[in-house]
């Protein structure tokens, strides 16, 4: 599409390439989006996909762990470019087995290596990654049931509240902030004795509370250089006024506010460069999306966590406001030049909203249809990111608890999160839920 910035285009970026892009969420539906802007992008393939990802490219029903499957389909559609969306094929390593494979050998893959996906996969290895290179973080100490004894003493001498991490993937439900002592104690028997999350509770982080607010920052990277590709604040909690329990994320705003540049360039100096030199040094080899979750301390930055991915409502807010070509940025993050690239921003504020299943976090139904959505998609200034939903037998229906995001612009956040409400309510399913005060604490900016 001709808006589309790519002004530092190289003479090795292909002219176009077919693409696949792994995963079926709403950062999926978001990255399909962004990428079938490019003059770059031939054909784009989604696997799965989702009912809303149809609508952009073709779908492939091959499932993101199916590393012969997702082979076989490289091979077939030609495709010269992977974008992974998720963390669990990162994590178990698609990043390797395309280095592995001749066959695969000259594509690019978006997403880092197996040892570098630690980062996301491990709390212990990243937290003794940010140590090594003295990056901002809780203070901490790890366990095992070889020294759990230990565990219970430091937990007992622990000042409140107490935050226990499970040391691998979790499905985002391995944290637990502890507010009493007893609570602590009992969760950190749950994870180490009763192996509530499995292996991945076999080793338990245990953190100091970082009381402020949270912010999500995201660049692009080659494990030399990189590009900060924009940031947002999620809302995690499933109620309003942040009550209730952690969900994915029920909605998103972009520009925070207090992202200015005196926050950013502390962002940037005391965080992004010695993440991304630590891993130029320690020879992680990393091609693709960090995210920083990140806590505004007192307008001090901390990491609270890394994942190795884009965020997930963070990217419904972050591609619509990123002007700059985001597969032309990822040629440029495999060859090299990503330094010379522009990156520009909508000037508006963007404000996604969850509709999310009634009884999520909980359980919930599914196949409930959904009405509005072609009305809500053919509105000025909107995007609907399909996330939970499949084809039913003449509707679209949902499939998750998550099921679709909203995403608005606005001249500032209060009018992009008021545009988002309003679209929002005219799509519906039995059930649906939403929260109504994304962004409350930005009235009037
Ligand atoms: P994580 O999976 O590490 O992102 O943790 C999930 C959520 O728990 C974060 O988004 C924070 O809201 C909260 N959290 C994690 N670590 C801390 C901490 N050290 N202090 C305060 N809140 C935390
Ligand atoms: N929205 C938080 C995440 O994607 O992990």
């Amino acid at each position: 599409m001709s808006d589309e910035i790519d002004t530092f285009a190289s003479p090795i970026i292909p002219t176009t390439m077919n693409i696949l892009l792994l995963g079926s969420g709403g950062r999926e539906h978001a990255l399909a989006w962004k990428m079938a802007q490019s003059h770059h992008c031939n054909e784009l393939f989604i696997a799965p996909g989702n009912p809303g990802t149809a609508g952009i490219g073709t779908n492939l029903d091959i499932s993101v762990t199916d590393f012969d499957g997702i082979k076989a389909a490289c091979i077939k559609h030609q495709i010269g470019l992977v974008v992974v969306g998720p963390e669990e094929p990162l994590v178990k390593g698609i990043y390797d087995f395309f280095e592995a494979d001749p066959a695969l050998r000259e594509i690019i893959v978006v997403g880092p290596s197996a040892k570098a996906a630690q980062l996301e996969g491990s709390k212990a290895f990243s937290k003794k990654f940010m140590q090594r290179h003295q990056i901002p973080t809780a203070a901490y100490a790890e366990f095992t049931l070889d020294n759990i004894e230990e565990g219970k003493t430091y937990i007992a001498a622990h000042t409140l509240p107490i935050v226990l991490k499970a040391d691998g993937l979790a499905a985002g439900k391995g944290v637990v902030i502890a507010t009493t002592h007893q609570e602590a104690l009992e969760t950190f028997d749950e994870m180490l004795v009763n192996k509530q999350f499995g292996e991945a509770s076999s080793r338990v982080v245990i953190e100091q509370f970082l009381s402020g607010i949270e912010v999500s920052v995201f660049a692009l990277t080659n494990g030399m250089d990189y590009q900060i590709i924009g940031h947002a604040k999620d809302y995690k909690r499933v109620g309003e006024g942040d009550t209730g329990l952690n969900t994915g994320g029920m909605g998103c705003v972009s520009p925070v506010p207090f992202m200015d540049d005196t926050f950013m360039q502390k962002v940037e100096e005391r965080i992004v460069k010695p993440t991304i030199n630590g891993l130029a040094q320690e020879e992680l080899c990393y091609h693709g999306f960090v995210f920083f979750g990140l806590m505004n301390v007192e307008g001090e930055p901390f990491v609270i966590e890394y994942n190795c991915r884009m965020g997930d409502p963070e990217t419904e807010v972050v591609m619509p406001r990123l002007q700059t070509d985001l597969v032309a940025l990822f040629a440029a993050m495999d060859n090299g030049t990503l330094i010379d690239a522009n990156i520009s921003y909508d000037t508006r504020s963007c404000a996604t909203i969850m509709a999310v299943s009634g009884g999520y976090p909980g359980s919930y139904q599914k196949n409930k249809v959904i009405t509005g959505l072609d009305t809500v998609n053919d509105t000025p200034n909107t995007l609907v990111f399909q996330a939970g939903t499949a084809l039913g037998q003449n509707d679209v229906v949902t499939s998750g608890g998550r099921v679709l995001a909203v995403t608005a612009y606005g001249e500032n956040i209060c009018e992009a999160v008021v545009t988002a409400t309003q679209r929002l309510q005219k799509i519906e399913f039995e059930g649906m839920n939403f929260r109504r005060d994304i962004g409350y604490e930005f009235e009037n900016k």
